[in-house]
C-alpha cells in the first residue's frame, strides 16, 4: 500500500515537473483585463472587441499608459503592438518591466517615432540596482507602424533577452561573477505607455511633435504574461526557488546557435548606437560587455 502511494506520488510530481518545464513560450492571446489595468489618463485608452485589443491615444492634453496587475520575478512577457503611423515624430511608445523599489531594476523597450517615411528607432536599456546608462539603439527591418509585431522579454536567473518577433535583438547576461548587478530579487511590474517626448526623441529633439496630426494612436493586442507572480511575500519566496519553471530550463539559459546568428545579424546591420562600444562615454569597456566577443 505504502509502495503504491509512493509510486502515485512520484508519478504526479514527475508529471507536474514535466508540465512546468515544457510550457510553451509561444505567446497566448488573452484580453487586456486579465493581466492589466490602466495606470493614468484612463479616458485615453480605448477598448476594442471587449479588450482583445486596446488603443492608447496621445493628444495635446495627455498620453496614457497601463500596468500589470501582478508583479513578477522571472518569466516571459510579450505583447503585440502596432506603433503610431504617419507622422509620429516626437512620440514615444514604451513597453518595460520595472520594480517599484528605490534601487530599482528596469528592462526597457522604447520606440521613438519619426516624420512620415523616416525610420523608427528602437532604444533598449537595462537598469540594475538603480543604475541604467546601458542604451542600445537599432533600426528595425520593417516599418513597425504598418502591422502588429510581437515584442517580448525573457527574464530568468541566467539572462535577459529582448525579442522582436522571433529575433533576439539584445541579451543581458547575468554577470554577477564580473561584479555587475543583476535583477534577481525584486519583482517587476509590466508597463506600457505612449507620451510626448519631443524634447529628445526624434533626431535628438530637433523634430517636434506636430499636434495638427493628433490624435496619435498605438494599438495593442495579445497581452501574454507567463511569469512567477511575486505580489505577496510568500509567493516571492517561491519564485526565488528557481529551476522549476520552463524559463529556467537549459534551453532558456543561453541563446542557441541560430539565435546567436540572428542577434549578430541585428548587431551588424541595424545597430545605431551601443553603449558597449562608446569609448568617449566609457573609456574602459563596461564589464558585462566583455562577455560579447563580437561587438
Ligand atoms: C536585492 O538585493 C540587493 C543587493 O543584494 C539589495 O540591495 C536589495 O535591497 C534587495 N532587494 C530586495 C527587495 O530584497
Ligand atoms: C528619423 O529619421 C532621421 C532621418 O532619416 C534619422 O536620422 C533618425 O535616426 C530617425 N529616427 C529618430 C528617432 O530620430
Amino acid at each position: 500500500m505504502r509502495m503504491r502511494e509512493l509510486l502515485v506520488g512520484l508519478l504526479i510530481c514527475g508529471l507536474c515537473e514535466v508540465i512546468l518545464a515544457a510550457a510553451p513560450r509561444k505567446p497566448v492571446d488573452v484580453p487586456f483585463q486579465k493581466n492589466y489595468v490602466p495606470s493614468w489618463a484612463t479616458d485615453h485608452i480605448k477598448y476594442i472587441n471587449g479588450g482583445s485589443q486596446v488603443h492608447l491615444v496621445l493628444d495635446k492634453y495627455s498620453g496614457t499608459g497601463f500596468q500589470s496587475r501582478g508583479s513578477y520575478l522571472f518569466g516571459h512577457f510579450s505583447m503585440r503592438i502596432k506603433m503610431v503611423g504617419g507622422d509620429s515624430a516626437g512620440v514615444v511608445t514604451a513597453f518595460y518591466l520595472s520594480s517599484q523599489t528605490t534601487e530599482h531594476d528596469e528592462i526597457d523597450f522604447e520606440f521613438l517615432g519619426n516624420r512620415t517615411g523616416q525610420p523608427y528607432i528602437l532604444q533598449t536599456n537595462v537598469f540594475t540596482g538603480g543604475k541604467g546608462d546601458r542604451e542600445q539603439r537599432i533600426y528595425l527591418w520593417f516599418d513597425p507602424s504598418k502591422h502588429y509585431h510581437t515584442y517580448s522579454l525573457l527574464w530568468n536567473m541566467y539572462q535577459i533577452v529582448f525579442f522582436v518577433d522571433d529575433v533576439p535583438i539584445r541579451i543581458f547576461k547575468n554577470s554577477k561573477d564580473l561584479g555587475v548587478k543583476y535583477p534577481f530579487n525584486q519583482s517587476m511590474k509590466i508597463y506600457s505607455s505612449l507620451w510626448n517626448a519631443d524634447d529628445w526623441a526624434t533626431r535628438g529633439g530637433l523634430d517636434k511633435t506636430d499636434w495638427t496630426k493628433a490624435p496619435f494612436v498605438a494599438s495593442y493586442s495579445s497581452f501574454h504574461v507567463d511569469g512567477c507572480d511575486a505580489s505577496s511575500p510568500q509567493s516571492a519566496q517561491v519564485c526565488n526557488t528557481r529551476g522549476k519553471m520552463w524559463w529556467d530550463q537549459k534551453a532558456f539559459q543561453d541563446l542557441d546557435g541560430p539565435q546567436y546568428r540572428r542577434l549578430q545579424w541585428v548587431r551588424k546591420k541595424y545597430t545605431i548606437y551601443n553603449y558597449c562600444t562608446d569609448r568617449s562615454r566609457y573609456p574602459s569597456v563596461p564589464p558585462e560587455c566583455t562577455r560579447d566577443k563580437d561587438i
